[in-house]
């Protein structure tokens, strides 16, 4: 059964309403189903696509086109969700006018409803930009997995009092600049409470406590698909990796012992043609 399109009054509304809101990553056709299937709010073309879909060390090389190309895919599959762009590294960072092409070329292209991108401040000015535009834009502050190097790794954020108040600052700065809803990565619990506090719109945390407006997580750390290395703050719901694995290996033996294909996954042919096809 489809369901109505999710629309940003319903992501700001879910705040008001204290109804938690649900986010997954999803980077191709099947995943866009089945997070449609699942019922989730959002759907967001992560630009971790790079690491978990691509074999790429970080982030920072995934390009618009690898991000128009994924997006596409998830919107042909996801009706319900809301579906949203991640602008990757440098697609934003060097003018506001750049920023604001990109951030067409996402939706226009790509067909999403909203892009996402990251840090608070200093880059509400864009945020601002991309939003006049007519662009509907989520933040993303606290570790900011482009930036993870200048921030020291990809560790906690907001340790100490002034960190933590930076980052108030961030949620605060990025709802005037417009923005619909804001990640809050990788924090104390308590400041994500506290950020979520701070601001009117919905704040979804990841690794940020459970006194946000919401969650999301990368879908391929929580099934158990990706598994070079899994952050503290993701729980495992299913591990298909060693399923997958394993159905392969024994479609590898069926088919060196050849029981594989059997006459069910076979075409059959008429006698007679078969008779006419060997006497010529
Ligand atoms: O790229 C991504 O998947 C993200 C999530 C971790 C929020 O930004």
């Amino acid at each position: 059964m489809s369901r109505r399109k999710t629309t940003i009054l319903d992501i700001k509304n879910a705040k008001t309403e204290n109804r938690k809101l649900v986010m997954v990553t999803a980077y191709d056709y099947p995943f866009g189903l089945m997070a449609d299937e699942a019922g989730v709010d959002i759907a967001l073309v992560g630009d971790s696509l790079g690491m978990v879909v691509m074999g790429l060390e970080s982030t920072v090389e995934v390009t618009m086109e690898d991000m128009i190309h994924h997006i596409k895919a998830v919107v042909r599959g996801c009706k319900g969700p809301m579906v949203i762009g991640d602008m990757p590294f440098m697609s934003y960072n060097i003018s506001i006018e750049q920023a604001v092409t990109n951030a067409g070329r996402l939706i226009k292209e790509g067909g999403c409803d909203a892009v996402k991108l990251e840090g608070g401040v200093d880059f509400a000015d864009t945020v601002g930009r991309i939003v006049r535009a007519g662009i509907p834009v989520q933040g993303h502050i606290g570790l900011t997995p482009q930036t993870a190097t200048s921030l020291g790794g990809f560790k906690m954020q907001g340790k100490d009092a002034d960190a933590a108040r930076a980052i108030i600052e961030d949620a605060k700065a990025l709802e005037a600049a417009g923005v619909f809803s804001i990640i809050i990565e990788a924090v104390p619990a308590p400041l994500g409470k506290l950020a979520a506090e701070s601001v009117s719109v919905p704040v979804i945390g990841i690794g940020a406590g459970p006194d946000v407006d919401g969650q999301v997580l990368v879908t391929h750390d929580m099934v158990g698909l990706f598994d070079r290395f899994t952050p503290k703050f993701v729980k495992q719901y299913a591990k298909i990796r060693p399923t997958i694995i394993e159905a392969i290996r024994a479609y590898g033996e069926d088919v060196k012992s050849g029981t594989f294909p059997a006459a069910e996954h076979s075409f059959s042919m008429p006698e007679e043609t078969l008779a006419i096809l060997k006497a010529r």
